[in-house]
């Protein structure tokens, strides 16, 4: 039965997916990355796809595979990840964003590995904002319903409603993390919030989280 009410929303429509760290290059062999997985947004994806949404997920750099039902474009950096969603957004009813995109990339991405210099015990590495993808696609006239994650160590909920706001997000899942909760495990514990509505989902597997997720975006 939850899969029928789930089909019944979703057969037909169609959902972009971001999932994934992003990797910001320093030089030809070194980047700064973070713990993000991407295993809640693949969850997600598969879900949608099993429900009979037209998926295409835009993931950075992770050990993952993904059915062939699902549209898959694999990005590196933010700025990549970027372009393909404003390439993508505007065929969407949803967009998910669910990738830790980089806060920071690199200025001058350096041509040649750095040598390390010996005449010091310091490097300073200059760093500049990236653009804010999913305030970006909440900003636009034609935008679909824009989920957004927010990933916090502490005070969650207050941080969580926070970004629903600011970033005028349709919907925010507030997620816990820290060394054991969230990144890089396969459960999970997620509290979903719009401006109306607050739904706390236990621990679970990303899976089974997708689903729910899924079943509460159908319901607003
Ligand atoms: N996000 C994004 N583009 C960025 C940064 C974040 O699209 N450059 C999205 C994430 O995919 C997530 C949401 O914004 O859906 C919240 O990300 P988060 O890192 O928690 O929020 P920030 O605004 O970057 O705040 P901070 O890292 O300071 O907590
Ligand atoms: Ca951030």
């Amino acid at each position: 039965q939850a899969w029928l009410d789930l089909k019944q929303f979703w057969q037909g429509k169609s959902l972009l997916i971001t999932a994934g760290p992003t990797y910001e290059n320093i030089d030809p062999v070194r980047f700064i990355g973070n713990r993000s997985s991407g295993k809640m947004g693949f969850s997600i994806a598969e879900a949608a796809a099993k429900a009979g949404a037209k998926v295409t997920l835009i993931t950075g750099p992770v050990q993952l595979a993904v059915s062939d039902q699902v549209k898959r474009i694999n990005v590196r950096s933010a700025e990549q990840m970027f372009t393909a969603v404003q390439a993508h957004y505007s065929n969407a009813d949803c967009f998910i964003s669910a990738a830790a995109v980089a806060d920071f990339r690199v200025a001058d991405i350096a041509e040649q590995k750095i040598k390390k210099q010996s005449d010091t015990d310091e490097m300073t590495l200059t760093l500049v904002k990236n653009p804010d993808i999913v305030a970006w696609v909440a900003q636009q006239d034609d935008k679909p319903y824009v989920v957004g994650f927010a990933a916090e160590t502490q005070n969650l909920i207050e941080y969580a409603k926070d970004k629903l706001q600011r970033k005028n997000l349709d919907m925010i899942c507030a997620n816990q993390v820290g060394e054991t909760l969230g990144f890089e495990q396969s459960e999970n514990a997620l509290t979903l919030i719009t401006s109306e509505q607050e739904l706390e989902l236990s621990l679970a597997t990303k899976d089974e989280l997708a689903v729910q997720l899924l079943k509460f975006i159908s319901a607003q």
